[in-house]
């Protein structure tokens, strides 16, 4: 029987997060190892989604999405990047922006196209560029700055192209970038953007944005390259209310972009999910037009949680680089005793009493990632004050 997306899958069944949860659980370490807030997002939103729930209707919400969310991602994107969009033909509502990621490569690439993706990575990009039927080509960022090397990126575009066929099928069809990207917390700088604009414009190359992080850029303002000059037509931006909320477990996402784009987004989408969550789209609405003050509070916050994990663990020993942005601290183990990253992380829960990831595991080029650990500071103070305790009673490392 044949079973060829199950078989380029195979390589991505057995996650870290899976042995590294169980790990925490088994040994009752402090897990700092999974993305997620410990504390929910505004009460406020909260409450109108569970009267939402009660008052009903529970049954599916319209497939591109409730007219209130998409009028609201709109507005938002008009408020926060002046980015005028149609809510009807440029909004697509998706169930995270895990689909909306797994929608626009889908809908977006052919088998055999290749895909050029920053990396490391977040893990869910490898697995639906394998499910396309798509070749992913990485363009590696490399600690402690993590910049894009736009040489190194320019020749990956180039080779790319050059496997065209003589119909312009096959080789560079699409750039995935994610900004603030997990796990390095970079914040594309405008020069980056403008770089990567202009490749994508001389060689017609669509660009996916993953934006989850948006609100959550603390070294520059983050610009979404959907702005800069020639990127409006061929940008398919993408974001979710899990980290703009405190409200993972809600996937609510949503894609933007020029309405052809979005409708191709659309048609995959359409047969992945056809909609969801319709009765919390509307209190995504509601959240995505809280105040400034909501926003920018929610960045003082985390900015100190970062400044608190970072102190913590360098007064610990460690070598923490600072991330630019998003909800991760990058520690460099290659001058303790175990420089391997995945060795050290197995070993972290029985030595310190703490689960972290091996950021070696997102990227494709092992080396540059060897070293690399990602601990996540989007948890509460007592939480990482825990956590930084437990790594200091370590004494040497
Ligand atoms: C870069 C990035 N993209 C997408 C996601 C998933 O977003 P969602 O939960 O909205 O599907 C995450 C979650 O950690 C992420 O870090």
């Amino acid at each position: 029987m044949p079973r060829a997306v199950a078989d380029r899958l195979v390589p991505f069944r057995s996650t870290i997060f899976a042995e590294m949860t169980a790990l925490a659980e088994r040994t009752g370490a402090v897990n700092l190892g999974q993305g997620f807030p410990d504390e929910d997002g505004p009460a406020e939103i909260v409450r109108a989604a569970a009267d939402a729930l009660i008052a009903g209707p529970n049954q599916y919400a319209p497939g591109p999405g409730t007219p209130a969310l998409r009028h609201a991602v709109a507005e938002h994107q008009r408020r926060f990047h002046g980015i005028t969009l149609d809510p009807d033909h440029q909004v697509q509502v998706t169930v995270g922006a895990t689909e909306g990621v797994a929608a626009s490569i889908l809908g977006l690439c052919d088998p055999g196209d290749e895909v050029i993706v920053l990396e490391p990575y977040y893990d869910s990009y490898a697995a639906v560029i394998a499910m396309a039927g798509a070749v992913r080509r990485p363009v590696t960022l490399r600690a402690p700055e993590f910049a894009v090397d736009l040489d190194a990126l320019r020749d990956a575009v180039h080779a790319s192209v050059d496997r065209r066929d003589r119909d312009g099928r096959g080789g560079a069809r699409l750039l995935l970038l994610n900004s603030p990207h997990n796990p390095t917390g970079r914040v594309l700088t405008v020069a980056e953007l403008d770089a990567i604009a202009e490749l994508c414009v001389e060689h017609d190359l669509v660009a996916v944005c993953d934006e989850v992080y948006e609100h959550l850029a603390f070294a520059r303002p983050h610009v979404p390259l959907a702005t800069r000059p020639g990127m409006a037509d061929r940008t398919v931006t993408v974001s979710s209310a899990g980290k703009a909320f405190a409200l993972t477990g809600w996937k609510v996402g949503w894609v933007t972009g020029p309405e052809p784009l979005v409708s191709a987004v659309r048609a995959a989408k359409q047969f992945l999910t056809f909609s969801g969550h319709g009765p919390l789209q509307d209190a995504i609405a509601a959240a995505l037009a809280l105040p400034d003050a909501y926003f920018e509070g929610l960045r003082d916050r985390m900015v100190a949680r970062r400044d608190r994990l970072v102190a913590g663990v360098r007064a610990a020993g460690l070598d923490a680089l600072v991330p630019e942005g998003g909800y991760f601290v990058t520690v460099d183990v290659s001058g303790t005793s175990e420089p391997d990253a995945i060795a050290f992380c197995r070993a972290l829960p029985a030595r310190a009493g703490v689960v972290a990831v091996p950021t070696t595991v997102f990227y494709d080029d092992r080396v540059a990632g060897r070293s690399l650990v990602r601990l996540a500071y989007c948890k509460r103070e007592d939480v990482l004050d825990d956590a930084i305790a437990r790594l200091a009673a370590v004494g040497r490392w």
